[in-house]
């Protein structure tokens, strides 16, 4: 500890995190939506079985849930479809009983149309909460105030009829944008931060973090140039344009100081981790803040925006150490809620590389869940989507990774006795829970294997990073060094058997080999698809 009460490291530097995306994660009452009872009869799996030290979990506030809980209509109630705000009190407790930390989402952006501040709001243009939104008069020939675009496509203001103003939204018509300009509503939602941290929560994951604050002048967004190199994944009509006015004006720093302050004031030494789309580094690496007083951490999703092959990934993590601040630290991820899952963007031997990768890289790993189990996303049948991202525009639906955990091969993979929300992916008759834990070479006992390994391991948790010169096109190895211990992870990304020159150590855990466990002295053999990670007492 040092003299003001803190430990030296904070916890979240070593945590592994996990995402739950609670309506998919266990049902406990048979009405096919996953609910809190149902996490917390699950801790023990994520605790012991498992391994992981903290978790993340999506929205159970209560909703209408337009966007699944991403629509807030009351940020300190839990909505009836996951239980009361007592569950989510225990749920605390009895994570916190078992050693997890748990951070919870904190919709800064936006909330519901059916928040009680936007009913008030949109009441009239005098209600004492209309500038807690974001409401605009039309241009002269009756047009939305400008040309930009809602993520979701589609204008992102809405005309309001009864008061004749657009409302912005940068999601949902649903989802209205506050204006966090407004000091009582800026007031307002550190209340709504208090309120969780006052319940003991570990932290936030800050939904949509570096949008709410938009260019003052309200300027147009100019069309993409020709030559224009989409920084990250396929979002429609959203990539039309270069949007230098409808995000990240410089004034969103301040307010995550003022976030941050609230946050740094409670004794659990809470984390925020924000979502922030942002692809140049520098840009990106800002929401530190220079006197590390905003974001403790960017999440960073780099790795999952870089090609898939041994050059490009070795680029995209030295890059990405370069730009954290000295004295900052990073995480990794590799999928979430919003993305595809890695086992069906990579495939089942890359995605065994990928938990290799993801838990021995410096920074702290972030799971979502089910991908401990190789899990792959359903094809959802048309007209059953529930996302109304894909409702909008079919191929970039979401529903296909939000399906239910799959914890046996018994009915609905027993996540449900209910119907279940969304499908259950096909292949959960081999791939869950109960039929892994009893294969050795599974999927889950290669992510325990590599969780108890980065547990045990100094090197892997704080260590440095170095690319080690055998690194070539095909294979990606790196050094992770701590005062005491030395640890060499090798990644074969090839179909071809390959020999790498390492240091003498011993294999501590071999991707495609649970019984590997040789000396290896110089010269370390990998099979096609193997990763290796060695240590060197
Ligand atoms: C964030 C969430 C996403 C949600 C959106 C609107 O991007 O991750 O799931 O739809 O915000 O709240």
């Amino acid at each position: 500890m040092t003299a003001n009460g803190r430990s030296r490291r904070a916890w979240w530097r070593d945590a592994v995190f996990y995402q739950i995306y609670p309506l998919s994660f266990a049902d406990s009452n048979g009405d096919g939506f996953g609910d809190l009872e149902g996490i917390i009869s699950k801790l023990d799996y994520l605790a012991d079985t498992l391994g992981v030290d903290a978790l993340w979990i999506s929205p159970f506030y209560r909703s209408p849930m337009s966007d699944w809980g991403y629509d807030v209509s009351d940020h300190t109630d839990v909505d009836p479809l996951f239980g009361e705000l007592a569950t989510a009190e225990r749920l605390i407790e009895e994570a916190h009983a078992r050693g997890l930390r748990v951070i919870f989402d904190y919709l800064m952006n936006h909330t519901s149309i059916e928040h009680p501040w936007f009913v008030e709001s949109r009441s009239s243009r005098d209600d004492p909460k209309r500038d807690w939104y974001v409401w605009r008069d039309p241009k002269e020939d009756g047009s939305p105030p400008t040309n930009w675009v809602s993520v979701f496509s589609g204008p992102a203001w809405t005309l309001d009829e009864r008061t004749g103003q657009y409302y912005r939204h940068t999601f949902l018509p649903n989802q209205p944008d506050l204006n966090w300009r407004n000091p009582d509503l800026v007031e307002a939602m550190l209340d709504v931060a208090r309120f969780w941290l006052d319940r003991g929560v570990d932290g936030f994951r800050v939904d949509a973090a570096h949008q709410m604050m938009k260019d003052p002048h309200e300027r147009d967004n100019p069309p993409v140039p020709l030559d224009y190199e989409r920084p990250w994944k396929d979002m429609g009509e959203y990539d039309n344009f270069v949007h230098l006015y409808d995000f990240g004006h410089p004034d969103v720093h301040e307010m995550h100081r003022q976030f941050r302050k609230t946050v740094d004031s409670y004794p659990q030494e809470p984390v925020t981790v924000g979502e922030i789309h942002i692809f140049d580094l520098p840009e990106w690496a800002s929401y530190y803040g220079e006197n590390f007083d905003q974001l403790h951490m960017p999440f960073n999703f780099h790795l999952m925006a870089a090609d898939w092959d041994a050059g490009s990934l070795r680029v995209a993590i030295e890059t990405i150490l370069w730009n954290v601040p000295v004295g900052g630290w990073t995480n990794w991820l590799l999928g979430n809620h919003d993305e595809r899952r890695l086992a069906t963007r990579l495939g089942p031997e890359h995605a065994r590389l990928a938990a290799m990768l993801l838990l021995s890289l410096r920074g702290t790993p972030f799971l979502y869940y089910g991908d401990e189990l190789g899990m792959t996303d359903a094809t959802i049948p048309p007209g059953e989507g529930m996302d109304p991202w894909g409702k909008k525009v079919d191929y970039l639906s979401r529903d296909g990774a939000r399906t239910p955990m799959q914890w046996s091969s018994s009915a609905n993979a027993g996540f449900t006795t209910g119907t279940p929300w969304l499908p259950v992916a096909p292949n959960s008759e081999s791939t869950n829970v109960a039929s892994e834990l009893e294969d050795p070479r599974s999927m889950l006992n290669l992510y325990r294997r590599l969780l108890a390994a980065r547990r045990d391991s100094k090197a892997l948790r704080i260590g440095s990073f170095l690319t080690h010169p055998a690194s070539n096109d095909q294979v990606l190895v790196y050094r992770r060094e701590s005062n005491e211990e030395i640890a060499t992870v090798a990644l074969n990304l090839s179909d071809e058997e390959t020999q790498v020159k390492i240091r003498s150590g011993t294999v501590a855990v071999s991707t495609v080999d649970p019984d590997r466990t040789e000396t290896v002295s110089k010269k370390l053999l990998l099979e096609p698809f193997e990763g290796v990670l060695v240590s060197h007492q």
